[in-house]
């Protein structure tokens, strides 16, 4: 029997972990192996709901830290800048070895959703994109045509950049963007964030429940807290700006708290959640 396409075609969802919060930001390469398990959960859920999940995670201490300190979100830079270190000499190898720690952490999120039963395939950007911002290059048929249930994982990485540049930082929220408009049938992208319920009015030390922004759209002011001394890629307000631009496409884009994984949950299957649901200017 034939089947026009839009009935077999499963919904699905593109959902960013942070780095912020599957890592302990300030000490190098420490993983929160716990709220990566209870995440994957949140993985099966969706796949109770008949939506498959295309998965992108940040870097937290497995990639600013060393990125920051080896300035590869700026590209090639004059080697007089630097003092060696007893783990590395240059900017070519500080790639190597930020390249290194992404595997590294990649494979633990694998191996958590090996042991959920959940199927899934790793497509590292260093090996298939070019250029930083969300007009990379990359060929993203294959997260689109991969097969029901099987969930593709990319992650922020140092990619390669056209000359002079000669590499930068592609982080996983431009990453995200691209995907959720151009993958077809993407009903919802679903950040889950560390330490914050979604954004809020005033600074995170000093917000209370009450200043959570329900619903965001880019004509309303928030503060985010960017750690500048540590982050390479643009923190809280990068991904307030790629959400508005993806809602602006008709895609429900949601902020949510990854500590909290039922509302990840919820987020994801669409139902009404703490958090802070972005829309395009009205
Ligand atoms: C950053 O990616 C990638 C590297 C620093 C290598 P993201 O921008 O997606 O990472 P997080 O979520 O801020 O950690």
């Amino acid at each position: 029997m034939w089947w026009p396409v839009g009935v077999l075609m499963r919904g699905k969802v593109v959902v960013k972990w942070g780095g912020g919060l599957i890592t302990e930001k300030n000490q190098l390469c420490t993983v929160n192996r716990d709220v990566i398990h209870d995440l994957v959960e949140t993985i099966s859920i969706c796949h109770e709901h008949d939506l498959d999940v295309i998965l992108v995670h940040g870097a937290g201490s497995f990639g600013h830290l060393r990125a920051k300190q080896w300035r590869l979100n700026e590209g090639k830079i004059d080697p007089s800048n630097f003092t060696p270190d007893e783990s590395c000499s240059t900017q070519e190898q500080a790639i190597e070895l930020v390249r290194k720690d992404m595997l590294t952490l990649n494979s633990i999120i694998m191996e958590e959703l090996t042991n959920a039963d959940i199927s899934a395939a790793v497509l590292p950007p260093h090996i298939w994109a070019n250029g930083t911002g969300d007009n990379f290059e990359g060929d993203l048929t294959f997260f689109a045509n991969a097969p029901e249930g099987i969930v593709m994982v990319t992650y922020g990485d140092v990619v390669s950049c056209d000359e002079p540049m000669g590499f930068g930082i592609l982080s996983g929220d431009d990453l995200v963007t691209r995907l959720a408009i151009e993958v077809p049938n993407v009903k919802r992208l679903v950040f889950a964030i560390g330490g914050v319920d979604g954004l809020l009015r005033c600074p995170p030390q000093r917000a209370t429940d009450d200043d959570l922004i329900e619903i965001w759209s880019p004509n309303i002011k928030f503060e985010g807290e960017h750690q500048q001394d540590i982050d390479v890629t643009g923190g809280i307000g990068l991904k307030a700006a790629r959400g508005a631009k993806v809602a602006d496409n008709g895609i429900e884009v949601m902020m949510v708290s990854g500590q909290h994984p039922q509302r990840v949950a919820d987020a994801c299957i669409g139902v009404e959640t703490r958090g802070t649901k972005v829309v395009s200017n009205q």
